[in-house]
């Protein structure tokens, strides 16, 4: 037996999928996203049916009874649709087909009904800040001037001296993987702009067809039965007017130019009139720039309609001064409470969070605020304490419910993502060793989130039959599914406990939020309230034993202690000394 995994429990404190009947005897606005689990699937890295060492539709739809068997509510799905991949399906090709590497169009029908069979939900990723360059659209846009999709895209002359400004692009915006958000296009001589890869260029909102194209691309697939939508930098559509130059000393040059632009209110409220309202459906705006006040407009009784946003804040804090992700900083859980108690309560009432610690896009979360050693299970099961109790819904990316941890890089060769190899041709071409660009790419690459899932000990873990398109990480022997749901006390089973506790806990989804301890260095303590129901939760980030003294405003006559990745005695939370990244819920009454 692994250490840690013996003495954990979660108590639920109702009858799990009970939620129809407690939660109307709350005063709380009740809508299903609120108290859904979702469950995000990286397709590419979930699980291949075919051999040809890619994850595909046939390979999600055979692991349904898997996604069950968890609890899960909703599935969110990475891009499917038609790509040549320059950036893993956010390069979209045609928006109306499947990739043919992860199927057909029937794949993905029986895949939809097989979800709903389960009353699993499924929402699409929507990618329409930028399209493939290989888009029917572009493709016509880019041969000539007076093409009818010219306008479809951003096209400008350049500041150079060569054709149509060649040499020098139209003003200093980066793009986000990396160098000028601007490439020139020789047929018709002018630069387009492209704020992620040059295969990705942005769409040009400010044209009416362009969004009522759009529009009708997403009523297309919600009539085909799907349940929303989570919208790829969906803040980023709008650009200033005059695209002027931005300030190079920013992480990203020219992003106060193109972050919440001047219409992307407008733009967001429109695409909720024309497509969205009235009906039942889920959104998730992925929002890289959005401060608190922005995300209220876009949520929010009156806002622009959007259920909840994925803000960034609490997952940059880490980064080093200059605000890039390739800089590593200091972490800070004072600052990290602040941040998340920030978002807490500045959207109380004024929208919804998502709650989330890490995704497709960022280091396994794991490896990243616990520690992937030897405390891998007692971390992760505390992080997973902090997902199911915080006010918001909970996202649960692929392999975090068996402790899935970070790739140990040993070569260049093992970088696939676009942004990380961007990142070694940099780097290398500063003169910088191998050894170092290794280091910070085994921080922060998102590849350590795409390794594939590990289902089993086998030689490829179980993914595929074939030669896995990207390394499978080597602690697949004993961090993998099979194992972890043969013990009762393992992470997958702590998953799947909270998951039933948090559905048959009105107060863990809608219970007013209240920081303790602000300061503490190395315990995150809060409370949750409804009425006369009251959660405590206690999570110590670190290794060491620091002591937990309850501050004596809180007050209450009875304490049961009802989750916990520890054995427990018999008490109180009054005052107690944790545990390496311990966790407790107790219920005050
Ligand atoms: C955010 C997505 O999550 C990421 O994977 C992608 O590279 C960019 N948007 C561009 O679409």
């Amino acid at each position: 037996m692994e250490r840690g995994e013996s003495q954990s429990s979660v108590d639920p404190s109702g009858d799990a999928g009970e939620v129809a009947d407690w939660a109307d005897a709350f005063d709380v606005n009740r809508e299903w996203w609120r108290e859904a689990v979702v469950y995000q699937i990286y397709p590419r890295s979930f699980f291949d049916s075919d051999g040809d060492g890619i994850g595909d539709l046939r390979g999600v739809e055979a692991k349904l009874d898997y996604l069950d068997a968890l609890g899960v509510d909703v599935v969110w799905l990475n891009p499917v649709y038609d790509s040549p991949n320059a950036d893993n399906g956010y390069d979209i090709r045609d928006y109306r087909a499947i990739m043919a590497e992860f199927g057909t169009m029937d794949d993905f029908d029986r895949l939809l009904d097989g979800l709903h069979d389960r009353d699993i939900r499924l929402i699409m990723d929507l990618v329409v800040n930028h399209t493939s360059d290989e888009h029917e659209w572009f493709r016509q846009a880019r041969e000539s001037e007076d093409s009818e999709y010219r306008d479809f895209y951003i096209w400008r002359e350049g500041r150079g001296d060569g054709p149509g400004g060649k040499g020098k692009p139209p003003n200093n915006w980066e793009s986000a993987f990396g160098g000028s958000a601007w490439s020139y296009d020789e047929r018709t001589e002018a630069y387009y702009l492209h704020l992620f890869d040059e295969k990705q260029p942005d769409l040009n909102w400010r044209n009416p067809e362009v969004r009522e194209r759009i529009y009708d691309m997403m009523r297309w697939w919600l009539d085909k039965g799907i349940d929303g939508f989570r919208m790829d930098v969906i803040d980023l559509i709008s650009k200033a007017d005059g695209l002027p130059d931005g300030d190079p000393d920013s992480g990203w040059t020219g992003a106060e130019h193109f972050m919440t632009g001047p219409r992307a209110h407008e733009y967001v409220a429109e695409m909720y009139e024309e497509v969205l309202e009235g009906r039942d459906v889920m959104t998730v705006g992925e929002m890289p720039g959005a401060s608190i006040e922005q995300a209220q407009q876009y949520l929010g009784p009156d806002g622009d309609g959007l259920n909840m946003v994925f803000h960034f804040e609490h997952v940059t804090l880490d980064y080093g001064e200059s605000g890039d992700r390739w800089t590593v900083g200091e972490f800070s859980l004072p600052e990290f409470k602040r941040v998340l108690s920030k978002w807490q309560n500045g959207l109380h009432g004024e929208g919804w969070n998502s709650v989330y610690l890490g995704n497709h896009d960022w280091p396994r979360m794991l490896s990243r605020f616990g520690d992937d050693g030897l405390y891998r299970i007692e971390s992760a099961k505390m992080l997973a304490t902090m997902l199911f109790t915080l006010r918001g819904t909970p996202y649960v990316y692929q392999g975090d419910e068996i402790g899935m941890t970070n790739f140990p890089f040993e070569r260049e060769s093992q970088v696939q993502d676009v942004s990380a190899r961007n990142f070694v041709q940099r780097k290398r071409e500063e003169g910088w060793e191998t050894d170092e660009i290794l280091e910070i790419v085994s921080y922060r690459s998102r590849d350590n989130a795409r390794t594939p899932m590990q289902w089993d000990d086998s030689e490829n873990a179980g993914f595929t039959e074939g030669e896995p398109w990207i390394p499978v990480n080597p602690n697949h022997d004993a961090v993998n599914v099979a194992d972890a749901r043969a013990r009762d006390d393992s992470i997958w089973h702590y998953y799947r406990e909270l998951i039933e506790f948090r559905q048959a806990t009105p107060a863990a989804i809608y219970g007013d939020y209240e920081l303790l301890l602000p300061d503490d260095p190395d315990v995150y303590a809060y409370l949750r309230t409804l009425d006369d129901d009251r959660l405590l939760t206690v999570l110590n980030f670190d290794e060491g034993t620091p002591t937990f003294s309850l501050p004596g405003s809180v007050d209450y006559d009875d304490a049961e202690c009802v989750v916990h990745n520890y054995a427990i005695d018999a008490e109180g939370p009054q005052s107690f000394e944790m545990r390496p990244y311990e966790a407790r819920v107790y219920e005050l009454d």
